[in-house]
């Protein structure tokens, strides 16, 4: 689940054509700013030209696999990249002294312009890091394994045959069986290409002076202390992450027990999911009330007719409920919202924007369930937020930071899956009880399985990465590491022994398609800061009144609510975050307690629970 970063990363490209027509006199700065925004302005638009052909070669390839698209798309994507570079260089020679300019705004769009990306590698350097990047993604999503106990059928791919043996399958030897044939036919064959990959990505950055590409991708944060931060809200939150572990490993303990040794980690195969990234996935065995109401409707979603494009529907309803931006006609049209059987595509869920701001699409390999009708949220929250900034400058349409982009869909979907908003879409039943204490410790139980419980995960990849970037972990210890953070931060171990032979982490999308993931690390701290705003705004939400905690708030019909979002992502990346997030939050800071806040009720709950339980939270 990701936006489409690859325009954003490449960034801007600056023509030639337009440098030609510039007076090359000496001119007085004011002058020279004139002639800096009138070149800033023409190069949007042969930008956004540029940009809608590379974008759509690269869509033609991600929904449809074949050499012949793949082929297609590296030459545009190479052609965009020269693009880029040639202009990027005019640029930095004819306006050298734009560090000195005094408009603050035109200053800001210079200090983003001036970063180019991948582009700036000599050619065929680029050609061998696109290939590499493609084929990575390439090997990710045509990966199949084969079938437990059924050598004959090797036909099993991650979406959708995997993702639902790890979630519903309750036999430990197969899940066991599909964890290791993921693991070792996907991760391993990225093994290579990755390490080749990370050495074209470092020189990349270094021409762009960053120190690594951990640093080129901080840099979107604006803040020199961004690891401190991040390690200082992982802290905040890793006591309630502790709890819901403890809970789990109890749990499965009653379903895995000879799994467990005494060491306290949960073996990373029983989580619900091949990556063990969240819990989301064992609900069912979790559920703190079974005799109660729970919040996962995919049955009532069957059983009611539901269908992909319903659900994307019913995501606009709630859009469009809070006076936000309808999905234009060219969405309806273009986006893939099934997985088709006659071809391969990358069924990763994405949300694309073609740059001319008109076409906007989601592609998404989408089943009838309740995970994936929060997904829908998600993607569609991506284009709002395309759709909002789309007559900013080109520079500044992107996240005011990278986990803004994320946050946007999942705040929505925060109040779209109160049991109160389910029962009044028809979700859940009129006569059902929700209004009681165990239904409420149900539904927080449900959202910190897939929210709290992926915190640690979201914090650790690029832990993981920007030690391989900076060389602090070098090929000897490339799996390892991983494993090491692993046990550390999120208390799993690998079912089976692991060698250095294999690359865990590349079996994760956004490792072999190389996308930041610490977007989502933010994105889960910061939605709940959203959601506490916009809940106050929509009067469903008052800290000093018990019959209205923050879980319970829906947004549903607030205009007041969506017009303070919708100006909070108008601004795009115009600002610097902390002015954008103070005008939606009041807060400057990426802060933790709003999401203690919501789950308080859970996190009492718990600590009686495991007490009761025995069981101590930690791990070795
Ligand atoms: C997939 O790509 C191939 C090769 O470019 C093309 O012939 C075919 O029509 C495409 N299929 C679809 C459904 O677009
Ligand atoms: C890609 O570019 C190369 C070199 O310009 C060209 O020979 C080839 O035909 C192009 N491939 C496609 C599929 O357009
Ligand atoms: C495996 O799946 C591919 C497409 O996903 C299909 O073309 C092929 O026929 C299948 N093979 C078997 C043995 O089922
Ligand atoms: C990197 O820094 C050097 C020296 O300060 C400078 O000459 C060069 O233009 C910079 N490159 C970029 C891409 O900013
Ligand atoms: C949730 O809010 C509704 C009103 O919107 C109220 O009737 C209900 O009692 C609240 N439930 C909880 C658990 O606070």
């Amino acid at each position: 689940m990701r936006k489409l970063l690859l325009y954003f990363i490449i960034t801007l490209g600056y023509s030639v054509h337009i440098i030609s027509t510039l007076p090359q006199t000496q001119s007085t700065l004011e002058n020279e700013e004139v002639k800096a925004l009138a070149f800033l302005e023409e190069e949007d638009r042969l930008l956004a030209e540029k940009c809608f052909q590379a974008a759509e070669a690269n869509w033609n390839y991600n929904t449809n696999i074949n050499d012949v698209n793949q082929e297609k798309q590296l030459n545009a994507s190479l052609e965009y990249s020269k693009f880029a570079k040639i202009s990027w260089q005019n640029l930095n020679s004819k306006f050298k002294s734009w560090s000195n300019f005094k408009d603050p705004d035109l200053k800001r769009r210079f200090k983003k312009s001036t970063v180019l990306g991948s582009s700036a590698l000599p050619e065929e350097d680029l050609v061998q890091y696109n290939q590499l990047e493609s084929d990575m993604t390439k090997t990710h999503s045509t990966t199949k394994v084969c079938a437990f106990l059924d050598s004959t059928n090797c036909n099993l791919s991650l979406d959708p045959d995997v993702k639902k043996i790890m979630k519903e399958s309750r036999d430990e030897h197969e899940l066991r069986h599909i964890w290791t044939e993921w693991h070792n036919k996907c991760g391993n064959r990225i093994r290579n290409p990755y390490q080749q990959f990370v050495k074209l990505s470092n020189q990349a950055a270094r021409l762009n002076n960053f120190s690594d590409t951990g640093a080129y991708w901080l840099r979107e944060y604006e803040s020199d202390t961004i690891k401190e931060d991040f390690d200082q809200l992982y802290e905040t939150l890793a006591p309630l992450y502790k709890q819901i572990h403890a809970y789990a490993r109890a749990k499965l303990r009653y379903v895995y027990g000879d799994q467990f040794s005494s060491d306290g980690l949960i073996p990373a195969h029983l989580l619900g999911n091949v990556f063990a990234s969240s819990l989301d996935g064992v609900y069912s065995l979790l559920i703190p009330y079974p005799q109660r109401a729970s919040v996962d409707v995919t049955n009532e979603m069957k059983a009611q007719g539901y269908t992909p494009l319903k659900m994307f529907q019913k995501s606009e309803e709630f859009f469009t409920s809070l006076g936000l931006i309808p999905m234009p006609q060219e969405f309806w049209k273009e986006s893939l919202i099934v997985k088709p059987k006659d071809r391969e595509v990358v069924c990763h869920a994405t949300a694309w924007d073609f740059c001319n701001g008109k076409d906007f699409r989601i592609k998404q390999c989408t089943e009838v369930n309740m995970r994936d009708f929060i997904t829908v949220h998600h993607e569609m929250g991506h284009i709002q937020y395309y759709l909002q900034y789309k007559d900013q400058p080109h520079i500044y349409r992107e996240g005011a930071n990278p986990g803004f982009h994320e946050a946007v869909g999942d705040t929505l979907a925060l109040s779209v899956q109160t049991p109160k908003h389910l029962k009044e879409v028809g979700l859940l039943d009129q006569a059902t009880q929700i209004d009681d204490y165990e239904t409420s410790i149900n539904f927080l139980m449900a959202i910190a399985l897939k929210k709290v419980a992926s915190l640690p995960f979201a914090y650790i990849i690029d832990k993981y990465r920007w030690a391989i970037f900076d060389g602090s972990v070098d090929s000897s210890r490339m799996n390892s590491h991983w494993w090491k953070l692993r046990k550390e931060y999120q208390g799993v171990k690998p079912p089976v022994e692991r060698s250095e032979e294999n690359f865990d982490p590349g079996t994760i999308y956004h490792v072999a398609s190389h996308v930041d993931y610490s977007r989502y690390f933010a994105a889960t701290i910061i939605q709940f800061q959203f959601h506490r705003s916009l809940c106050k705004e929509a009067g469903q939400y008052d800290p000093q009144d018990p019959s209205k905690p923050l879980y319970n708030c829906s947004i549903y019909r607030s205009k007041a609510a969506g017009s303070k979002l919708a100006a909070g992502l108008a601004m795009g990346a115009s600002r610097p975050w902390p002015d954008v997030m103070k005008s939606m939050t009041g807060q400057e800071i990426m802060d933790g307690s709003a999401i203690r806040e919501y789950f308080k009720p859970l996190e009492e709950w718990l600590a009686i629970k495991n007490a009761q339980l025995g069981e101590v939270p930690g791990w070795d």
